[in-house]
């Protein structure tokens, strides 16, 4: 019997995110989901087991925007998942207005910078991988002119 597959997703409660989840469960990965709302998240993973009895799933929570929260969790996954198989950066989204922390947009660390530490925590266990993954949901936008 081959060993399941480990994915990591951001943001897995809703959207995108959550039919990746729910996909890669229906293929037998045993899924960790990062979520900001603990009682989402928790659901999220109940219900994925529930659907494919036999795989893992895991919430842990941050809010990707607070890098404290992430080193945290990126610390506790990466002790317990000694091997990761893919790291989905799929969490983001659309202020109606721009919101700040201190003087920069919360959107950078929201998509970029909470990531960027997740990433960088969890690549000794997607080293050990034999085919490791990172897959990073990115938006048309970036190619709209700003000015
Ligand atoms: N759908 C599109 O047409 C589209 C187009 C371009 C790009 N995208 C990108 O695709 C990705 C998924 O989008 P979606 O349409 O699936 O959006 P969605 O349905 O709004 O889901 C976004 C997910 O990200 C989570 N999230 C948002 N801010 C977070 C934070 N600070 N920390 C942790 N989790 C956070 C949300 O959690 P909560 O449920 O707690 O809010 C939710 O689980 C995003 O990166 C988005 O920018 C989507």
């Amino acid at each position: 019997m081959t060993e399941r597959k480990t994915v990591v997703i951001t943001g897995a409660n809703a959207g995108i995110g959550l039919a990746t989840a729910q996909s890669l469960a229906a293929k037998g990965y045993n899924v960790v989901t990062v979520c900001r709302d603990k009682s989402k998240g928790d659901a999220t993973a109940v219900e994925l087991i529930k659907a494919n009895p036999g795989i893992q799933a895991e919430n842990f929570t941050a809010d990707l925007s607070d890098l404290g929260a992430v080193q945290k969790i990126g610390n506790a996954i990466a002790s317990k998942y000694g091997v990761i198989d893919r790291l989905i950066n799929n969490a983001g989204y659309y202020p109606s207005a721009i919101e700040y922390i201190g003087d920069t947009e919360k959107t950078l660390f929201t998509s970029h910078l909470g990531h960027m530490l997740l990433t960088q925590l969890l690549i000794p266990s997607l080293q050990r991988s034999v085919e490791a993954r990172i897959i990073t949901v990115s938006s048309a936008l970036q190619h709209r002119p700003l000015f």
